[in-house]
């Protein structure tokens, strides 16, 4: 543990110029320095230092941050390990926060079982040049094709037949039987201690800094009743749902190449990696979890799901996929030819070849769930009608909206439905899930959100009407195109041809129908751009960067350095949106438009529960004014989904 004083004085003295320089030649352009991206490969330099505001921005990959930041991207540091390498670099002695007597006992626990692992790592590894191993574990591997140098790479090993031979020699080797069983390496038995890979070839399973922290170990036998594999259980060291297989080996490349490929097994990574494609890890067999696919996001926001041609297989994997979107990531699927897995594919051609396939028959997630229920449903109208209901669940968990609009017009012509009627949909889904998590917080479970708003001023109830609490998703759109597009212009296609900025327009937009935001930091920003806006200023980047409220300041930076990467996506000619930015004059509005029916489904929504009370209570006089009420918001929502009220802007 480092404490905050030795923080705040590593962050004091590390100059974020020297410490890029170090990995990347910069050369000063005016205030800032310039360079060639790290993260990417390109011939032009778009990779920016400002040591003035002690940040970076990398404008081809979108990565930006402050010199922390920077190591752990590119170095692939954790935060400590980030701050011990500037430390290190000034000189800076860390002053170790002292550890309880309680924390000391837990880091020398989980020391002494991740020493165990490495041992039995490197005892199985050895054991493949033994008489037995070679004849057993490493013809085995030989086999099936695997060649020497993966061997190494994965560092694969075998245990022997003997059910005692390893427990035995780590107790020779003077490692505590405690531990063996701990790390499941050994299982005790009533006063029998025993191997429980015995005779198994091993697949060691590694943490993300490389250490060894649980095995798979693959039966040679092809008996039925036999696991195929057994893994390490459970233990201080090792948590099967916060573990890919290969990752460790995988990350540099999935950074390089921008994606990283989802397979089942343990062969299909190492397969694949001898192939020559080292952008992959497996989810072993388990279904995906969200702290795996946010191991994931850590490297890339795109991923490619290999599949072999098992239908139930694909479709059981439908769920986990939904969770991978719902983490704003980018999927893809590519299905293979039948009756090939990743692993028989890569033994039986190229990498080249490979590769080609994938380019060929990579397709968006979306359409490609789309199109294989279609195939089943047929002209059945009941079935078609769940189908619609299912791809537009898929779609309503993306966190972005531009996104999910253009994934709804792929569907709407897939699905043979308008897409306005699958929009309403998402939304209502939308709402329903927001209003779910809003009861989940309200009983106490989730305080998020409350500790980031501590800060700022408890906002004033509106009294009696729209109480917008649900639309934090469409909020944080339009302050995305506050901060980031406020100053560009837009061109109105009214008598004058105004010209208007995104930042006025929006204001105005919000103003004229009375809407406040509800998540507190985002209504702070509009607030402040208003003011900014009002004194004839720009919304400049750094008013916000240096926001006296941690809130703000994060989400400005978050904005500001975030990575869209639309276009790289969506590269089909149809898609209407290449990046965001582009074409403000349709995302605007858009998006305004998508927040004020959120807004108005919401006041419907509550109105309808307050009829039926008033039913109840037969005061006519009140019913009426209801009905009126819930008939004008109709009207409205018939207006906005209609478009924008006859206004348009051209560009
Ligand atoms: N798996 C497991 N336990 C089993 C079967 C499978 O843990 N009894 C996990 C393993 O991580 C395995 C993955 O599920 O790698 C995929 O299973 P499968 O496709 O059957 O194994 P492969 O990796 O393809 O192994 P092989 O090619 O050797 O059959
Ligand atoms: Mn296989």
């Amino acid at each position: 543990m480092i404490d905050q004083q030795t923080i705040n004085q590593i962050f004091d003295t590390a100059d974020i110029v020297e410490v890029i320089s170090d990995f990347v030649t910069l050369k000063k352009s005016g205030t800032n320095y310039k360079g060639l991206s790290p993260f990417s490969n390109e011939k032009t330099p778009s990779f920016m230092v400002s040591p003035a505001k002690g940040i970076f921005k990398d404008f081809s990959s979108g990565k930006g941050g402050n010199v922390v930041g920077f190591l752990m991207e590119h170095e692939k540091l954790s935060y400590p390990e980030a701050l011990r390498y500037l430390a290190n670099k000034y000189n800076i002695a860390i002053e170790e926060k002292e550890l309880t007597a309680q924390e000391i006992q837990h880091k020398n626990e989980r020391e002494s079982l991740m020493a165990v692992t490495a041992y039995a790592t490197t005892y199985f590894e050895s054991q493949l040049q033994t008489e037995e191993g070679k004849a057993v574990g490493h013809s085995y591997f030989r086999n099936r094709g695997f060649r020497d140098d993966i061997l190494k790479k994965f560092e694969l090993g075998y245990s022997p037949e003997k059910r005692t031979a390893f427990t035995e020699e780590a107790g020779k080797n003077g490692y505590k039987k405690e531990y063996l069983v701990k790390t499941g390496l050994s299982i005790e038995r009533d006063q029998y201690t025993f191997d429980r890979f015995a005779g198994r070839v091993i697949f060691p399973i590694h943490s993300l800094s490389g250490n060894v922290i649980g095995f798979g170990g693959r039966t040679l036998k092809s008996d039925k009743n036999i696991a195929k594999y057994l893994n390490s259980p459970e233990s201080d060291i090792y948590h099967k749902s916060r573990v890919l297989y290969g990752l460790f080996q995988a990350k540099k490349t999935i950074v390089s190449a921008e994606r990283c490929f989802l397979v089942e097994g343990y062969t299909d990574v190492i397969s694949m990696h001898q192939a020559g494609i080292e952008n992959v890890v497996a989810s072993s067999g388990t279904a995906l979890t969200t702290e795996q696919i946010r191991l994931i996001k850590r490297f890339t926001e795109n991923i490619t799901i290999l599949y072999d041609g098992d239908e139930a297989g694909i479709k059981a994997s439908f769920r986990g996929i939904d969770m991978i979107l719902e983490e704003g990531m980018n999927v893809k699927v590519v299905m293979l030819p039948t009756g090939e897995d990743p692993d028989s594919y890569a033994h039986s051609h190229s990498s080249s070849e490979f590769q080609d396939y994938i380019q060929t028959s990579e397709q968006d997630f979306i359409s490609f769930k789309t199109e294989l229920l279609l195939a089943d449903v047929q002209h059945d109208p009941i079935r078609r009608a769940q189908l619609i209901t299912d791809i537009v669940k898929s779609v309503a968990v993306i966190p972005d909206g531009i996104m999910r609009s253009v994934f709804l017009k792929d569907c709407g012509l897939l699905l043979g439905v308008e897409e306005q009627v699958l929009y309403n949909e998402v939304n209502r889904i939308r709402q329903r899930k927001q209003e779910q998590q809003w009861r989940r917080e309200q009983t106490g479970q989730n305080f998020r959100q409350d500790q980031l708003l501590t800060a700022l001023p408890k906002q004033p109830v509106v009294p009696g009407f729209v109480e917008n609490v649900f639309s934090e998703v469409e909020e944080r759109e339009i302050i995305y195109f506050l901060l980031k597009f406020g100053n560009a212009i837009l061109h109105m296609s009214d008598e004058d041809h105004t010209e208007i900025s995104v930042a006025h327009y929006i204001i105005r937009e919000i103003q004229n129908d009375e809407l406040e935001f509800t998540n507190l930091i985002y209504k702070q920003i509009f607030e402040d751009v208003k003011d900014l806006i009002e004194r004839g200023e720009e919304v400049a980047e750094r008013h916000f960067v240096y926001h006296d409220h941690a809130g703000v300041r994060e989400l400005a930076v978050d904005i500001f350095t975030s990575r869209y990467e639309l276009s790289k996506v969506w590269k089909r000619k149809e898609a209407y949106v290449e990046l965001p930015g582009e074409n403000l004059g349709f995302e605007v509005p858009k998006t305004l438009l998508s927040y004020k029916m959120m807004v108005v489904e919401k006041a419907l929504s509550q109105l309808r529960i307050t009829l039926e009370s008033t039913e109840k209570s037969k005061d006519i006089e009140a019913l009426n004014q209801v009905i009126v009420r819930i008939q004008s918001l109709e009207s409205v929502k018939r207006e906005l989904s209609v478009g924008l009220g006859g206004r348009t802007i051209i560009r």
